[in-house]
């Protein structure tokens, strides 16, 4: 069987989630998998996912192997040990991955290499190991460390999945520097498996499709980890708002005045840690102009629920490279919050269906 060698860029609580999420099925394989939306895509199997490099900036995870990073300070996520690991967390330049909120928790090398230097060193780490699929999971606002690993996929003809909101497979500019290298793009910022933005979105597509108007709707998120923590800071906040906003309205086929729909991140609550609360409320009228409202509360792992979409997503940039197909992948649209083409869910999902075919 081949296997898809996958590096890791920022070994937070995401990544725990998703190895974590695999070895839980490794342990468990005589239980029917549950909570995949593909066991198996083309010929591969979840499990043949592999961790082959992994970059960070916590002094504290670099030059761990990835059993001991993944538990590390500040990651929450411990659903089950992973076995020992000859991956070693290597060094990523910090550029803006930082943000001030997380400053306390995230602390960088002293004396960390500089740039030009530690740009070779991790091409030559990546070709060493042979990187198939680059997953960057840096925090949000990391707009110029996305750019470095961004180019870094580019020139090593490294698949690469965008798990965040700075807008690389969603802008023309970059979508065409990926078609020209062909390397397959995935991106941007994942859509959790049952999250506030799928759920959010589905509501406003019933709403449209049948026949009501909606006035005024929210979405209000809180949780308690590092995502949240550094999603405090306002400043590195834009794109986010942007992309869960137009995940939304894009679903609503009338046009909404802006000042009526509120979607974003909206605090950090400590003891919650990996629990996301989403509320949602949506207004409008229907039949003879009379007034509905619908109030929901979600409460999920926020981990889980970008892992069980992730381990689809590097699936498809594997196939893809096996192809040789490079530049955007439609099947953004269905693992993204921020694709480049905006589709309903099920038209979104046909598209992966006949991709994966
Ligand atoms: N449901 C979800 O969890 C979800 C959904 C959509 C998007 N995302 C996005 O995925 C990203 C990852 O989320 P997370 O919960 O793992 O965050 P996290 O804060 O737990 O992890 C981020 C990791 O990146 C590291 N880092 C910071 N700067 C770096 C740099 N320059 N180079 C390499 N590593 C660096 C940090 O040390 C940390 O280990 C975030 O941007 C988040 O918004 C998550």
């Amino acid at each position: 069987m081949k296997k898809i060698r996958v590096g890791i860029i920022g070994v937070g609580n995401c990544f725990a989630g998703l190895i974590q999420g695999i070895e839980y099925y490794r342990k468990n394989k005589n239980k029917k998998p549950i909570g995949l939306m593909h066991p198996k895509m083309g010929s591969y199997d979840f499990k043949d996912i592999e961790f082959v490099s992994a970059f960070d900036v916590g002094a504290n995870k670099i030059g761990k192997s990835l059993d001991k990073a993944v538990y590390a300070f500040p990651n929450l996520v411990n659903w089950v040990k992973i076995p020992k690991s000859k991956v070693v967390v290597t060094e990523s330049p910090v550029l803006d991955g930082v943000g001030i909120y997380v400053e306390n928790k995230i602390k960088p090398l002293k004396n960390p290499t500089p740039l030009e230097k530690l740009r070779k060193e991790i091409e030559k780490e990546l070709k060493r190991i042979k990187t198939e699929v680059l997953v960057n999971y840096l925090p949000v606002g990391s707009q110029k460390a996305t750019e470095f690993w961004a180019e870094m996929a580019l020139k090593n003809k490294i698949g690469f999945v965008n798990c965040l909101p700075v807008f690389i497979a969603s802008k023309q500019e970059w979508a065409e520097k990926f078609k020209k290298a062909r390397v397959p793009i995935v991106g941007d910022d994942i859509k959790g498996q049952v999250g506030a933005t799928i759920v959010h979105r589905v509501l406003a597509r019933l709403c449209d499709d049948r026949g009501t108007s909606i006035d005024k709707t929210y979405q209000i998120n809180v949780g308690g980890n590092t995502d949240f923590l550094n999603m405090l800071e306002r400043t590195r906040l834009e794109s986010k708002k942007i992309s869960k906003t137009q995940a939304v309205t894009s679903q609503i086929t009338k046009d909404m005045n802006a000042e009526k729909v509120y979607i974003g991140p909206s605090d950090f609550i400590p003891f919650l840690g990996n629990t996301k609360l989403a509320f949602i409320r949506i207004e409008g009228r229907m039949f003879a102009d009379v007034p509905f409202s619908i109030e929901l509360r979600l409460d999920v792992d926020d981990k889980a629920n970008s892992a069980g979409v992730v381990i689809d997503a590097v699936r498809c940039a594997k196939i893809a490279l096996d192809r040789k197909q490079g530049g955007y992948l439609e099947v953004s649209s269905y693992f993204m919050k921020h694709p480049l083409v905006q589709k309903t869910d099920s038209e979104a999902r046909k598209a992966v269906e006949e991709f994966i075919k």
